[in-house]
């Protein structure tokens, strides 16, 4: 069985796009499907120098390790000022290896 992470590029407690993935995974066949919420994995505000005092933030190396033993990820990005939200950047920075 194919393990599918679903999860939204949003930080809003009702957000649509975490609906539509959700929505989205459940439909692939014979797959466990988790649903993850950036709200739980909360990061500082990134910079150079917190990477240099403090590293990698933990909550940063654990949401990658839940990417890395998946087999797919279902993600839906909700649009901030003309980009993907920065909540999600700064996902992707501390998710960096
Ligand atoms: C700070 C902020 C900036 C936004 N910027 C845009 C934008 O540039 N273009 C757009 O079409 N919608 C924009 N929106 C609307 C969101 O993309 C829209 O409400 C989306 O459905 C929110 O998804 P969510 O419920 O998953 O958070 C913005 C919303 C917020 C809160």
């Amino acid at each position: 069985m194919n393990k599918i992470i679903a999860f939204a590029g949003s930080n809003s407690k009702q957000s649509i796009n975490k609906q539509l993935a959700t929505y989205v995974a459940n439909l692939v066949e014979e797959a466990h499907v988790t649903v993850l919420d950036l709200n739980d994995f909360e990061l500082p505000l990134y910079g150079i120098d917190h990477e240099i005092t403090h590293g990698i933030p933990e909550n940063a190396k654990a949401f990658l390790e839940k990417i890395k033993a998946s087999d797919g990820i279902v993600l839906s990005l909700a649009e901030h000022n003309g980009a993907y939200a920065t909540v999600l950047k700064i996902f992707l920075i501390g998710c960096q290896e």
